[in-house]
């Protein structure tokens, strides 16, 4: 068989799917751990970036995803419905396809990215806008899917975390063992429960003897889990993680006190700096949300709380070229210029 088979078959023994069912993939995971020679620099720590925007929808719910389908075309349902901010909804909308299932997603009005609304168009789902947040559109698809045959694939569904855990064992499988520090960026909480759970699981095992302490970052403007209560009308300029309620609250807390780990916020300019360095120092063009992670190991790294010489991986969760919109915006200098064809040489300067 050619290539890499995607994470259900690549961890069998740790992704178990129900007997004889047929496995829905697109060849997700195995995606890069990079060394970040410029964030390292910086914060004097060993930094690597976990590339998740290399997965074949452009996010890490495509780990997730290719277990939560395949489980759904056993079931015998046609129908798959999640809420979504946007690459939960393009995932299901390609896994789905795959299937042969009809995919509903649910998502808040005006406040999802142009690339990912585009992929949930293409891979031809049913696309419900919500005149409300994330957390509005969740209790609206559980409710769906309590009342009528139809499967839900958020990552309240246990086996999308199941898959999702997949990045911890790549991690380790690179490194020969765990970092000290994971940096994440949270929003509704699921990606950071499933690599504790995944980091544990290894070590429970014996694969790797130490395990790492798990580093939380939400935007200043929905940060429920930084300030111990929900957060009614989240805003952030990173969509992403626009989320008030997360599901996985206890998920969370439970990673962060048993790691020894932390929560802490970024404002959006903090973010939106990350999303830059991230691109024109490290070469790696993320979404604003995968910088959230970056922009709270920079502000560790600053405030004294990332010990100097750890070895610390960030998820960066989501690709750039979802939100396009968010790259041109404010950029004005890059206007591209007009150019007069005999004069190339001249525009840029070179000798
Ligand atoms: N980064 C990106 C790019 C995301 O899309 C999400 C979540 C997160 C981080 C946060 O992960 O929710 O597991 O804490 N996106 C969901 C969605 C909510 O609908 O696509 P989390």
């Amino acid at each position: 068989k050619p290539g890499w088979p995607g994470i259900i078959e690549a961890y069998a023994d740790r992704v178990p799917i129900p007997a004889g069912a047929k496995v829905v993939t697109l060849g997700e995971g195995n995606t890069p751990l990079l060394p970040a020679p410029h964030l390292s620099g910086l914060t004097g720590a060993e930094v690597y970036l976990k590339v998740e925007g290399a997965n074949p929808t452009g996010s890490f719910k495509d780990r997730g995803m290719t277990v939560a389908i395949t489980h759904a075309l056993a079931s015998g349902l046609k129908a798959v419905i999640c809420a979504s901010t946007g690459n939960t909804s393009a995932s299901a909308a390609a896994y789905a396809a795959r299937a042969g299932l009809t995919c509903a997603v649910l998502v808040p009005q005006g406040k999802i990215a142009m690339g990912k609304l585009a992929q949930a168009v293409l891979h031809g789902a049913r696309i419900l806008q919500v005149d409300g947040n994330f957390d509005d559109c969740l209790e609206l698809a559980r409710k769906t899917a309590a009342d009528h045959p139809v499967t839900l694939v958020n990552s309240v569904n246990p086996v999308r975390l199941v898959g999702q855990r997949t990045a911890a064992y790549e991690v380790c499988d690179v490194l020969g063992r765990a970092p000290d520090i994971h940096c994440l960026p949270v929003g509704n909480a699921g990606n950071i429960t499933a690599y504790w759970a995944g980091y544990t699981g290894y070590a429970a095992d014996k694969i790797v003897d130490n395990t790492p302490r798990m580093f939380g970052f939400q935007a200043a403007g929905a940060a429920p889990l930084v300030d111990g209560e929900p957060v009614k009308e989240p805003e952030t300029i990173a969509t992403a993680i626009r989320i008030g309620s997360p599901a996985s609250w206890e998920g969370a807390v439970q990673a962060r006190n048993a790691s020894g780990g932390l929560f802490e916020k970024v404002t959006d300019k903090q973010i939106l700096a990350a999303y830059r360095l991230l691109a024109s120092k490290e070469g790696v063009f993320v979404e604003p949300s995968s910088a959230t992670s970056v922009a709270g190991l920079l502000l560790t790294a600053e405030d004294g709380r990332l010990p100097k010489g750890s070895t610390v991986v960030c998820t960066v969760t989501g690709h750039g070229l979802k939100d396009p919109a968010t790259a041109l915006e404010g950029n004005v200098e890059v206007e591209p210029l007009a150019v007069d064809p005999n004069a190339v040489a001249a525009a840029l300067d070179l000798p």
